[in-house]
C-alpha cells in the first residue's frame, strides 16, 4: 500500500493505477463504518482496479475552530486499518497541500444544505462539496463509496455532481450500527457512560416512529421517545422528503425521518427511510 502526502506523489502513483479507481473519502479516526466502506470499494473495484483512502481533517467544514483542533488523529492505526481492508494507497496530505492562502473558489449548494444539519450549520456543506470536488479532480477516480449515514451528505454530494456534470459513480454504504443500534462514529468515544448507554434509544425511537401511519404521528412518537431521555436534547427532528430534502406532511412519496441529538456537547446524527403509504 502506498503513501502519498502531496499531490504530486499522488499523481505519480495514478500514473502506475489500474482502473477502476474507487475513491473513500474520510476524515480519518476510522472504526469498522470506515472499514465496511474500504471493504466494498475492494469489491467493487474486483482483482485489477485501485481503491484509494483519502485522509484529510478539512478545516473549511468545521464551523467550530475547538472541533477542528480536537479532531482525532490517529494516523498509525488509520493506515493499519486501511490496509487490513485492502486499501491500495492512502492519500493524507496536509492543509497548505490542499488550500493556497488566497483561495477564492469555492462550491457553493443553495438548496439542499439549508434544512436538517444544514440549518445549524451554515457553510458546512459547501465545505464538504468544495474538498469532494478537489478530491474526485486530485483522485481522478471513476467512482467513491459514501455512507447512508451522512444521508444529507449523500444527497448533496449526488446532487453536485448532477448540476456540474462530474462523471463520478457514487456507491452508497448502508449506515453501519454498534451491536446496541447506535450509529459508529467517531463522535460516539467522546460520550460519557451515562450518554453512551442512553444513545441507542434514537434508533429504536427512529424505528418506533416509522411504524406510524401519518406524519404527525411519526414525529410524536419519536420526539416523545428522545425527549423522555434524561439526557438527550433534540437539536432537529424532520420528517422530508428523500429526495429534495423539504419537510412533508403527507407519506406519498419516499421520505426520511431524520434528526441531531444532543448528548452534553456530542452531536449526533441518524436516520430512517419511510416508504410511500398508498393513499
Ligand atoms: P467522515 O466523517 O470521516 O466519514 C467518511 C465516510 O464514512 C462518509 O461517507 C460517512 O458517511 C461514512 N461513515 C461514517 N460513519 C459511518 C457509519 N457508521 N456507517 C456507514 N458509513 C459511515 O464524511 C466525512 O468524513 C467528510 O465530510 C468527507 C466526506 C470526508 C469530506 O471531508
Amino acid at each position: 500500500m502506498w503513501i502519498a502526502n502531496k499531490k504530486s506523489e499522488l499523481q505519480a502513483h495514478l500514473s502506475t493505477c489500474k482502473e477502476p479507481v474507487i475513491l473513500v473519502p474520510t476524515m480519518g479516526a476510522l472504526h469498522p463504518g470506515h472499514a465496511s466502506l474500504i471493504s466494498l470499494a475492494k469489491e467493487q473495484a474486483g482483482d485489477t482496479g485501485t481503491v484509494i483512502v483519502s485522509i484529510f481533517v478539512n478545516p473549511i467544514q468545521f464551523d467550530r475552530g475547538s472541533d477542528l483542533e480536537s479532531y482525532p488523529r490517529p494516523l498509525d492505526t488509520d493506515l493499519e486499518l486501511c490496509e487490513r481492508h485492502g486499501a491500495d494507497g492512502i492519500f493524507v496530505p496536509d492543509t497548505g497541500e490542499v488550500y493556497s492562502p488566497d483561495r477564492s473558489v469555492t462550491v457553493i449548494e443553495s438548496s439542499l444544505s439549508s434544512y436538517l444539519c444544514g440549518a445549524t450549520r451554515p457553510g458546512h456543506f459547501d465545505g464538504v462539496c468544495t474538498v469532494v470536488l478537489k478530491l474526485f479532480n486530485l483522485s481522478r477516480c471513476d467512482a467513491a463509496v459514501f455512507g447512508e449515514k451522512d444521508f444529507q451528505q449523500l444527497a448533496i454530494i449526488r446532487r453536485m455532481i448532477r448540476d456540474l456534470d462530474l462523471g463520478v459513480e457514487i456507491i452508497p454504504h448502508p449506515t453501519v450500527r454498534e451491536d446496541d443500534g447506535l450509529a459508529m462514529s467517531s463522535r460516539n468515544e467522546r460520550l460519557i457512560p451515562e450518554h453512551r448507554n442512553d444513545a441507542p434509544r434514537i434508533q429504536k425511537a427512529l424505528l418506533e416512529a416509522s411504524k406510524q401511519g401519518t406524519p404527525e404521528k411519526i414525529l410524536r412518537v419519536a420526539g416523545d421517545l428522545i425527549e423522555a431521555s434524561p439526557y438527550a436534547r433534540i437539536d432537529y427532528l424532520s420528517l422530508v422528503d428523500s429526495e429534495t430534502l423539504l419537510p412533508v406532511d403527507r407519506l406519498s412519496a419516499p421520505s426520511v425521518l431524520a434528526c441531531a441529538v444532543f448528548y452534553g456537547d456530542v452531536r449526533l446524527i441518524d436516520h430512517i427511510d419511510i416508504p410511500a403509504r398508498k393513499q
